[in-house]
């Protein structure tokens, strides 16, 4: 039962600059994102707009630049115990199932191991029940026969579920699955995901779900949180972005993804610039616990990039 609030976080990266001065990148700029127990969130934008290094700043892969994690409001210690504590209660589940498994090892090796490694078991009649138990919960059987096997033995979507089940083993709070089924066969994406769906209801879990496909987010998500170069520029309940989406970009996104039945987005500036939710940078959102869901925050770019982006989208409406 954890909700897990992270707000105002940053990211910049040193890059390299023009010339001999090193430049900084704003990876994430001011980003929060609330999940609660039970519910999925949906995070949403281009390639490159930052929702991998959330994801991994979430799972304390890289550290913020500055921003808050916690969990049920407890701020999470530094330190190597700390944060064993938190990876185990915070779990993340990547992309690329081939990557992600050890190939060397056993998937019996694989599983065992955070099951260890977080005291879940102490004994080996403990260890095989538990064992049993996770691969029953990702629907993975004959389990003793996968159990002996090693990755390259299995199907990508067989992978994904041992992913899965590694994810689950030290018994965590929150997933924060980034783009879980982009690499997988399009034929099995959907029971993976309606797998995530079941688990998060089994175990009331926190579910962070990053995608490019906003038809899942819409379908699994309650919320969908939609980002643009670093930024949120929307967010709101899933159908209302999807069916009412406000901001210029969530439009885009919106007429791309493919649905033969829906009308052409007809942009109006007007509606857009006089939305009287609409919050012209620069930017400042307190987001509470309470304002989440009781409304739709949003931020946005500044003036000249949205009539910028208005203009790009009405000249390529004609067609
Ligand atoms: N270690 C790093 N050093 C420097 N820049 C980085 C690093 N990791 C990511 N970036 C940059 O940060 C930005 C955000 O990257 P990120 O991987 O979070 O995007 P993304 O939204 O996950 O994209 P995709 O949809 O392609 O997965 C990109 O411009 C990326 O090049
Ligand atoms: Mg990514």
């Amino acid at each position: 039962m954890t909700t897990l609030e992270a707000l105002h976080l940053r990211k910049d990266y040193r890059v390299r600059g023009a010339g001999w001065r090193a430049a900084h990148l704003k990876a994430v700029d001011d980003v929060s994102i609330i999940v609660r127990p039970g519910e999925t969130v949906a995070l949403v934008g281009e390639s490159g707009s930052g929702k991998s290094t959330i994801a991994k700043m979430l799972v304390r892969l890289v550290d913020a630049t500055s921003g808050t994690v916690t969990l049920d409001g407890e701020a999470i210690g530094q330190g190597r115990r700390a944060t064993k504590r938190y990876r185990s209660r915070v779990q993340m589940v990547f992309q690329d199932p081939f990557s992600s498994l050890n190939p060397a090892l056993t998937i019996r090796h694989q599983l065992t191991r955070p099951l260890r490694i977080h005291g879940i078991v102490h004994e080996a009649v403990e260890e095989e029940r538990e064992l049993l138990r996770l691969m029953e919960s990702v629907n993975l059987s004959p389990a003793k026969t996968i159990l002996a096997k090693y990755p390259h033995e299995l199907s990508g979507g067989q992978r994904q579920r041992v992913a899965i089940a590694r994810a689950l083993a030290p018994r965590p709070e929150v997933l924060i699955a980034d783009e879980p089924v982009s690499m997988l066969d399009v034929s099995i994406r959907l029971e993976i995901l309606q797998l995530l769906n079941d688990l998060k209801l089994e175990r009331n879990l926190a579910v962070l779900y990053i995608t490019h496909d906003l038809a899942t987010a819409r379908h699994f998500s309650s919320q969908i949180v939609v980002m643009r170069a670093g930024r949120v520029v929307e967010r709101g309940p899933s159908d209302a972005v999807i069916l009412n989406p406000i901001h210029p970009y969530t439009q885009f996104l919106v007429r791309a993804a493919p649905d033969p039945k829906s009308d052409p987005w007809i942009v109006d500036p007007g509606r857009y610039l006089g939305h009287p939710e609409v919050i012209v940078s620069p930017v400042n959102l307190e987001l509470t616990q309470d304002n989440v869901s009781l409304h739709w925050a949003r931020s946005w770019d500044d003036d000249a990039a949205v009539r910028a982006m208005l203009e790009g989208l009405g000249s390529g409406q004609s067609g």
